[in-house]
This record gives structure tokens, sequence and C-alpha cells, in this order.
């Protein structure tokens, strides 16, 4: 094939992956293939602009390693993440709804009996956290694994927090016999997402700010029910229509209540979606 030019390029491209063994590698490569072309020429892309764009994904795969994720955040930012999500967790309606993980879960985490402090020194406003977890038909989900993490009130994760050993306001608990879990922790504040790198310098140069709504994050996990990956978010918060990363879902906001002590308490409830669709 020779002398291609840009009406002809991308087929000639596509034709190259005719051989893909694997039918829905082929599918996605053809489909990348036809998107970047067209998006190539509904920009009429630039040769300097081509080598901006390579001069950024550089930057983001020289500052990601296993604690600093940019290629994530980038798909964050870009609504790539949710829309994923989005897409692959339809649900019953009833069930709680998903959303973005993020890149601060931590496997292994401290595991506390129902009751116990998750903040273990994290700064931060007292706060208790309780509900309960159900499956659709208002069944109590005993015994399932909450996976619970949260950003501190100087708005980092503690595995940002250099040379801290140790969890801080994360933690592994389990449901009580009538599916109650309470935990305490600290107050969930606004934060932004690391903006010290590509992305941050994206999200500055389109003018775009790099805050979260305040928002707790969950994974829930039980035999017989699919695993919830979700945040809680706090009501009031001023970014929860702006959030940097789309994620923010209505029935996931919940009220924190100050209490009379100056502490907050938040009571939410999880709705689990039975593997088999009709438990
Ligand atoms: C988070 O909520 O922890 C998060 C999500 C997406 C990007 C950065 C942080
Ligand atoms: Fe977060």
């Amino acid at each position: 094939m020779r002398n291609l030019n840009q009406d002809t390029i991308t087929q000639a491209v596509i034709d190259r992956f005719a051989d893909t063994p694997d039918p829905r590698l082929k599918e996605i490569m053809t489909s990348l293939v036809r998107h970047l072309h067209a998006f190539a020429r509904d920009v009429k892309l630039t040769e300097a602009e081509w080598f901006q764009g390579i001069e950024f994904l550089t930057r983001t795969g020289h500052i990601t390693d296993d604690k600093r994720q940019e290629f994530i955040l980038l798909s964050d930012t870009l609504g790539l993440s949710m829309l994923t999500v989005a897409m692959n967790n339809d649900k019953p309606a009833g069930c709680t709804e998903a959303t973005v993980f993020g890149p601060f879960y931590v496997e292994g985490a401290p595991e506390y009996e129902l009751g116990a402090d998750v903040a273990n020194g994290a700064a931060g406003i007292p706060c208790e956290v309780r509900g309960h977890v159900r499956g659709l038909n208002g069944e109590p989900v005993p015994g399932a694994e909450i996976h619970v993490w949260q950003a501190d009130a100087e708005g980092t994760y503690d595995v940002q927090r250099a040379g801290l050993q140790g969890a801080q306001a994360r933690g592994t608990l389990r449901t009580g016999p009538d599916g109650e879990y309470h935990f305490k922790s600290i107050l969930a504040e606004s934060y932004p997402i690391p903006h010290d790198g590509p992305v941050g310098d994206m999200l500055e140069a389109t003018r775009r700010h790099p805050w979260r709504p305040a928002h707790l994050h969950f994974m829930i996990k039980a035999p017989g029910y699919k695993t919830l990956i979700t945040h809680v978010f706090r009501n009031g918060d001023k970014y929860l229509d702006s959030d940097a990363v789309f994620a923010v879902r209505e029935s996931l906001i919940a009220d924190w209540v100050r209490q009379p002590d100056g502490s907050y308490l938040v009571d939410y409830d999880f709705v689990l979606n039975p593997v088999d669709g009709h438990r």
C-alpha cells in the first residue's frame, strides 16, 4: 500500500488489523483508529499540536508511579471513568448507584470492630457514620465487608502524606446481624485532586478547577451480591455541581448533621444488587 493520502489512510490502517484473532480486540482497535483519525480531521490537527499532545502524554507517564496514577486522573477529568462506570453498572431501581473508584483505595486496610474510630489520628472534626446494608427486597445483609476511605481536613489521603506509617481514615468493617454498621471517623471536606502535574496544567489551561465535593468512599462486598463501589457526598457542598471528575449522583448525597458537641453524624443506607438479579 503506497501513496496513502488523508482520504485513504484511515481505511488502510483499519485493514492492517484484519487478521487480529481476538474479535473484541479487533473491534476496539478498528473503532479507536476510526475515532482518532476523525478527531484529528475534525480539529485539523497541526504538527505542532500533535507534538504537544505527545509531550503531554509523555509527562503523564513520567509522573505516574505506584502512588500517583496520572493516567487515571486524566481519564477521570475527561469524564471517561464516569462514562465507563455509568455504562457498566446498570442496576434495578432502588439499588445504590455506583460511582468512580478513584486512585486512593489501598488493599489490606486495617480491620475494625463496629463502632471503632477509623480516623486513627487523621486531622479533622469528629464524625460518626452509620446505616444499614440491605438487599433489593429490604433484607438485611449481615457480615457484609465495608471498605471505607476518605481524605483528612487538609484534603489529603493518608497515602499522599509523606512519611506517614500506617492507615488513617480508612478501614474495613463488617455489618452486624441486622446489616447495620457504624463507625467513627472525621468530617468529610472538599479537596482538590492532585493538580501539580500535566492534568493540573490541562485544568488550568482550560480554566477548570480541581475540586471534588466532600465525600466518603465505600466499597461493599457480600456473597450473593454484586460488589458496590460508590461515594456518599455531603449535602450543601459548593462543588456538588462541578465535581472535577463528574462523579456526583443525587441519590448519593446525604446530610451530615451537626451535633450539640460540634461533632457530625451521617446516616446512609446501602442497597446491594443481587448477583442473580431476582433475589
Ligand atoms: C477521589 O475521590 O479520591 C478521586 C477520584 C478521582 C480522581 C482523584 C481523586
Ligand atoms: Fe476521594
